[in-house]
């Protein structure tokens, strides 16, 4: 196994650390305590390639593999996690489902500017009353001669407040015993597409989510992504790649965490000598190291399978599910580390440790990515 990346995969990670630690890093306080929406962050992220990383270059995307994406992500993430996660919708909730089930006028038209981020994508799954058992949506898409009406509501949409387009799910066939869903592209501005104001959540301030509304959308056949009644595929094909993007937050996260932990038990001075001597403390940053390094690998083997083309819906959701319960266990530790001063806003590690808990619920909480890999360890 080879574990040395190749030229080009260091060369996004530097750049991409580069700017996190130049033009991020030092806004993500503030960013956090105003829930500022990073407007100058996105557009720079943009100019960089980071809002398509692994869609090819002829879609405006910056054509590399999901390794590099996830080097990109974790540098983000590392920096400031609401960051992390707007990018990852876009990679790989919008712009990674387009490229794999859109046809060639939807990778010109919705694709190409979505990649470049001169536009922005949402994915539109979870319902008030649907989130883990998402068949059991109720938005209704119906047929009607040379396109469809969308109604219904989806909540929770990262990027929704500033989302050009959704990639919306909607039931389409109630006809036989199990219904059948499919994949809709509607652009905001669509008759009947309102959007109510943006959530107020624990932690990732910055990134907005909102719950999107339907009122008879009028759409033509042509926004169809990928097959009618194959949209549930879609989606979970997309959450197998979705996932690598949270478990990659998860991991700079955590690093931000372990790294806030190491500079501060190497200053902090306790019984005449800095705490980073103490057992106690050298135990807990030992244990930050290694998990961090674990979940780094699971990340890393779920990515090069999905760029080897293969189906990783069990490898994903362990690396999900590992990378998210560390970044919460971590952010603990590092609290812990920090004893009181842990405890305050003045030091980062109480938004890293607030940044991390999302990532134990969306794209799958850890109890639906335990479902996905017992289906496959009971099946082989
Ligand atoms: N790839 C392709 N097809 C897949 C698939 C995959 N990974 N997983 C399932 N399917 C197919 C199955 O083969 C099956 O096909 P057939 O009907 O032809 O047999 C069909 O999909 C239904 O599969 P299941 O019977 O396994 O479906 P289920 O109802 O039991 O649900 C589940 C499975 C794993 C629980 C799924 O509902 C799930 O993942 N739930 C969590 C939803 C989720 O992650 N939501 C996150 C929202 S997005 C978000 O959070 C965005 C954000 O803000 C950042």
């Amino acid at each position: 196994m080879d574990f040395e990346l190749t030229p080009e995969q260091k060369l996004i990670r530097d750049t991409a650390r580069d700017f996190a630690q130049r033009e991020i890093a030092p806004k993500a306080a503030e960013l956090d305590k105003s829930g500022r929406w990073p407007d100058e962050i996105v557009k720079k992220m943009a100019e960089l390639g980071f809002l398509g990383v692994a869609i090819p270059e002829e879609y405006g995307g910056g054509g590399l593999d999901a390794i590099s994406y996830v080097l990109a992500m974790e540098e983000i993430s590392a920096a400031c996690a609401s960051c992390g996660v707007i990018m990852s919708v876009n990679n790989s909730l919008f712009c990674d489902p387009i490229y794999k089930f859109g046809t060639e006028q939807q990778k010109k038209d919705v694709l190409t500017p979505t990649a470049s981020g001169q536009k922005l994508g949402c994915f539109g799954l979870t319902e008030p009353m649907s989130g883990s058992d998402a068949q059991t949506m109720i938005t209704n898409g119906e047929k009607t001669s040379g396109g469809w009406i969308i109604n219904g509501a989806k909540n929770w949409i990262t990027n929704g407040p500033h989302a050009d387009t959704v990639l919306v799910f909607a039931v389409t066939d109630r006809s036989g015993p199990k219904v059948k869903h499919t994949a809709f592209l509607v652009p905001k501005g669509t008759p009947g597409y309102t959007q109510n104001a943006r959530d107020h959540k624990l932690g990732i301030h910055a990134a907005h989510s909102c719950t999107i509304f339907f009122d008879n959308c009028k759409l033509g056949d042509d926004a169809v992504v990928g097959n009618p009644g194959e949209g549930f595929k879609v989606a979970m094909a997309t959450l197998d790649g979705g996932r690598i993007g949270i478990a990659a937050q998860a991991l700079g996260i955590a690093r931000a965490a372990l790294e806030a932990s190491l500079g501060y038990a190497k200053e902090r001075k306790s019984f005449g000598v800095p705490i980073a001597q103490h057992q106690a403390i050298q135990f807990m940053l030992s244990d930050m190291a290694t998990e961090l390094e674990a979940a780094r690998l699971l990340t890393y083997r779920a990515a090069l399978m999905k760029d080897a083309g293969v189906r990783h819906s069990p490898e994903s959701a362990m690396a999900k599910l590992y990378a998210s319960e560390m970044a919460t266990r971590v952010a603990h530790k590092a609290i812990q580390v920090h004893g009181g001063y842990g405890y305050s806003t003045e030091f980062p590690v109480e938004r890293h440790y607030r940044d991390a808990r999302i990532t134990e619920i969306y794209e799958g909480t850890s109890e639906i990515q335990r479902l996905v890999i017992a289906a496959s360890t009971l099946s082989a």
